[in-house]
């Protein structure tokens, strides 16, 4: 059985000045007080890193025309810039080293983008059998998978250790003890994460705060679960503690949650070294840095996240002097709405127009909520513009519906939006890569959209649009 190695062991910062500051909860705007900058055009820092606007005035994403993108391949479209999102890679791996970059697969994961993963040299998050079969379909490099999930079936556990998957996340007392039985099985002795909920704060949504100590996931730390759980596996002949793992939440602009979390995590290492005799080199932040979804958003960058964690890290290994960790340990993160969400865009055409007077102007789209369940789910705010006049200003304010039959199902309510929008226009969401397409879903038997990646001024089709025949064979 073997691991991610040791690529990049505890680093040094490659800047020097290490900024930990608890920036504000990451909500969006509240849609009752109206867009951040009213009137004004998309904040270019919303739009994927390698775009540009023609002498029309339209969107370019590497270095293709998004108006032509939405006639070849239809709308609604996911659009996405590759490069940009090989950039935020590299700019991870900087910091930890590409293998210790595990992305979250979770957040957008089709072939394409597994090969992109591969290609850069990152580890793949898979948190189901069906994000497994995906990664081995795709011919991901097993070592570098590391299994999730909270309720892993005996099947899920099966295919991963035959697989050779380099780490299993655990986290309840029921799977370690299948664990032990699958892996004598299968003749095995799998390198395992304890996943720890670190009881820190996250300042997020509650749907996706994890790491505090009433959560379906890991054990508590506080309680000294965690610390039984990593006991057990250290005990066993059949497992191989690697190390411990803890996922505070996701959109989380907070830096110092992040450093007190890697904190935790060396304080239970250290803590447990005693015992286990050196058996542990991995410590796993999991993912959950926040992106800008607003103009008034103030996302961390990737570097100053770097910069803030691994101090972090290196600064606890450092204060504890009597424990033997220091120098043999790996810092893993698992990124996923940060790698993919700020590359992508969405884009809808307008079906039809509903003024209400007095109250509301609704922009019907030709998607919605099963495409972006993160609005009805999470009450998440986007902005809209038109890709074929990105600078214009958006005096405008209206509602963009979704066309299922659901009052909920609203894009973006009281979006700024230009002048004039009309019937058969093109309308974009901006920083919808992560958590659109996976949590798509065809409600009203509305078929999946289309998904395309530009780079370099080339365009190809990732996940073609699903049919009505496709809608139609599962019936049996
Ligand atoms: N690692 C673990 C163990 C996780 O559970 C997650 C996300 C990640 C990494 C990646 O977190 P990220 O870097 O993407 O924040 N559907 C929600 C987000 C759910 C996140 C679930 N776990 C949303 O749309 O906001």
């Amino acid at each position: 059985m073997s691991m991610p190695d040791a690529e990049s062991p505890v680093s040094e910062s490659p800047v020097s000045e290490s900024p930990v500051s608890a920036a504000p909860v990451s909500t969006s705007r509240d849609p009752a007080k109206g867009p951040d900058t009213a009137a004004a055009p998309i904040d270019a820092r919303l739009l994927p890193p390698n775009h540009d606007i023609d002498a029309s005035g339209a969107l370019r994403i590497g270095g293709v025309s998004v108006q032509e993108l939405a006639e070849v391949y239809g709308t609604p479209l996911f659009i996405y810039d590759e490069e940009g999102i090989r950039q935020r890679a590299r700019a991870f791996a900087q910091w930890f080293g590409a293998r210790n970059v595990t992305y979250a697969s979770k957040a957008f994961a089709c072939r394409a983008m597994v090969e992109l993963v591969d290609e850069e040299g990152l580890s793949l998050d898979v948190s189901t059998g069906g994000e497994l079969d995906m990664a081995l379909r795709a011919g991901f490099d097993p070592a570098r998978i590391v299994l999730h999930g909270n309720n892993k079936s005996d099947a899920e556990i099966m295919t991963a250790l035959a697989a050779g998957v380099g780490l299993v996340v655990v986290d309840s007392f029921d799977e370690i003890d299948r664990l032990v039985r699958h892996a004598r099985s299968v003749g095995t002795i799998p390198a395992v994460l304890v996943r720890v909920n670190p009881g820190v704060e996250a300042h997020t949504h509650d749907y996706i705060t994890t790491g505090l100590a009433d959560s379906k996931f890991g054990f508590g730390y506080q309680n000294g679960q965690a610390s039984l759980a990593c006991e057990a596996v250290s005990r066993s002949n059949d497992l191989h503690l690697a190390g411990i793992h803890a996922h505070i939440g996701s959109q989380v602009f907070a830096l110092d949650s992040f450093a007190r979390s890697a904190e935790v995590l060396v304080e239970l290492a250290a803590d447990l070294d005693r015992f286990t005799e050196h058996e542990m080199s991995v410590l796993d932040l999991g993912g959950g840095l926040g992106v800008n979804y607003h103009a008034g958003d103030d996302a961390p960058s990737i570097d100053r996240y770097g910069t803030t964690t691994v101090d972090a890290f290196n600064a606890a290994l450092r204060g504890g002097a009597d424990h033997g960790l220091l120098g043999d340990i790996r810092l893993m993160i698992e990124p996923g709405r940060s790698l993919v969400a700020p590359c992508a865009i969405t884009v809808y055409r307008v079906g039809t127009i509903k003024d209400i007077p007095g109250i509301v102007r609704y922009i019907a789209v030709d998607g919605g909520m099963s495409d972006n369940l993160r609005p009805s789910l999470y009450q998440a705010d986007y902005e809209v513009f038109d890709p074929t006049r990105v600078a214009a200003p958006r005096p405008e304010r209206a509602t963009i519906a979704g066309k299922h039959c659901e009052q909920g199902d609203l894009i973006v309510k009281n979006a700024a939006v230009p002048a004039d929008v009309s019937i058969g226009d093109l309308v974009a969401t901006a920083v919808t890569g992560a958590y659109g397409y996976s949590m798509a879903s065809n409600y009203n038997k509305v078929p999946r959209p289309a998904v395309v990646f530009v780079r370099d001024g080339e365009h190809r089709l990732v996940i073609r649009r699903e049919t009505f025949d496709d809608l139609a064979r599962l019936d049996c």
